[in-house]
């Protein structure tokens, strides 16, 4: 019996073989041009009572998983930057203080936005957490990941480029929905779009932390940040950018001895996980450069076999939107991907969904004409997943013919989960928003790259 099964099996990842590779899906999904979800919508109703917190969100607080940052806004009076916390197992209630920013952009004035950070958590507990001490008061809980590890396993949810409109909605109601269930959002960009408004409405960043706090209150979101929180306006007088960015997200950027807070890293159960910007300067040099140069040697796979980079801009896009806008990251920083063997990378950006093969692109000198894409079993999967469905709509338009190294590309909303197993294998999968929660529309199993750096190209004419 359990030789049929173990047949059986082998016969159905053959079928999901050859399916699956170098593939340009013909789904035909909606065309019309999706719209932002009107300002009196249910998901972006305050909460009532005086002063009471809005658009609560946590992070990591620490580089290890010990520490949660947790954010709201009030908007009647500051009130308290305080959180009491405790554990499902004691009534105790502990308690962290935290500081409150504001800012002004062109004529919006924002709330009171408060930063607090837990720390010194147990690994593995459930905490219970309450805000708006003094006034209105709100409860929320998170599960604090187990302690870092090679075998943990660990499930990390994706999305990008979500913003606020009707699709965006689903995409959040699929990923909670999703059986797979998300433990941690890695997001790749893009959140509000509220730059898309005029005079980049920023009340439409309050809209938008509102929308998400039904999953971001309760799991951490880890933040990398794209070119629409950039908010770089001269013609507004603002100047600055990543200003409503900034003031809005905590990231723990000095834990991982950043200089800033759009380049970190954090260790999350067996993940080690690199956040990147594409609208910081890295160039040779550069701070960032100088970061992820001595960042790389650090990561020990055999305390955390899976390392995962997020960015925004992706490097391998084939559709027409963005093409090549990642390029010159790509020159200056894939020769170390390689050499340290990422095993993914995530990017956004792009309003759609491709998977890459394993390629790398490093032997390009000026003179040596050598600038195809090959085959590369250190380099890492590179998977775009901007298909969150903000207001701008889907890419559709692909470059043709679909690149050899190209997997898997498909112009639909949807939202990706990373589920790690062990420290040699993870399964992921990517559901598209027109499918039921649990259909998975694209997924292959990673082999690690420290631990089983075998071929895991689904593609049996990559694979030869
Ligand atoms: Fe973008």
């Amino acid at each position: 019996m359990g030789s049929f099964v173990a047949v059986a099996w082998v016969l159905f990842l053959n079928v999901v073989v050859v399916c699956n590779g170098g593939k340009t899906s013909t789904f035909v999904r909606k065309a019309e041009k999706t719209v932002d979800m009107p300002l009196h919508s249910d998901v972006f109703v305050s909460p009532t009572g005086y002063n009471a917190p809005q658009q609560v969100h946590i992070t990591q607080g620490d580089h290890v998983g010990k520490a949660i940052i947790v954010s709201w806004v009030t908007m009647d009076e500051p009130g308290k930057s305080m959180v009491h916390y405790w554990t499902d197992k004691s009534s105790h209630k502990n308690v962290a203080e935290g500081k409150f920013v504001t800012y002004r952009y062109f004529n919006y004035s924002s709330g009171f936005i408060h930063h607090c950070t837990l720390r010194n958590l147990e690994y593995n507990t459930k905490y219970y957490y309450e805000v708006g001490i003094g006034h209105t008061t709100r409860q929320f809980w998170f599960v604090t990941p187990p302690q870092v590890g090679p075998d943990v396993p660990y499930t990390f949810g994706l999305m990008g480029d979500l913003g606020q409109t009707f699709d965006s909605n689903k995409t959040l109601s699929h990923y909670e929905m999703n059986p797979r269930k998300g433990q941690t959002v890695l997001f790749v960009g893009d959140l509000s779009y509220a730059d898309d408004c005029p005079y980049h409405d920023n009340a439409r960043w309050d809209t938008w932390g509102r929308f998400v706090e039904r999953s971001a209150a309760y799991q951490p979101w880890i933040w990398t940040t794209g070119n629409h929180e950039l908010d770089f306006a001269p013609e507004l007088g603002e100047t600055k950018p990543f200003k409503p960015f900034t003031h809005r997200y905590r990231v723990p950027y000095k834990a991982s001895q950043s200089t800033a807070p759009f380049w970190y890293s954090i260790k999350r159960a067996s993940a080690y996980i690199i956040v990147l910007s594409s609208y910081s300067a890295y160039g040779k040099y550069t701070p960032q450069y100088e970061w992820l140069e001595a960042e790389l040697p650090k990561v020990d796979r055999t305390e955390t076999p899976w390392l995962i980079v997020l960015m925004h801009s992706p490097w391998y896009n084939s559709y027409d939107y963005h093409y090549m806008e990642g390029e010159t990251m790509r020159v200056m920083f894939e020769p170390w991907f390689v050499k340290y063997k990422v095993d993914v990378v995530f990017a956004g950006h792009v309003h759609a969904y491709e998977r890459s093969e394993r390629v790398s692109n490093v032997a390009y000198k000026l003179v040596n004409g050598q600038c195809n894409p090959v085959k590369d079993l250190s380099a890492p999967v590179y998977i775009t997943i901007g298909d969150g469905g903000n207001i701008e709509g889907l890419a559709n338009n692909m470059t043709e013919p679909q690149p050899e190294y190209s997997a898997y590309r498909e112009a639909s909303f949807g939202h990706g989960i990373l589920h790690i197993k062990n420290r040699t294998h993870a399964h992921y999968s990517w559901n598209r928003n027109d499918d039921g929660y649990a259909v998975e529309a694209d997924s292959m199993w990673f082999f690690n790259r420290h631990y089983h750096p075998l071929d895991d190209s689904a593609n049996d004419k990559f694979r030869n």
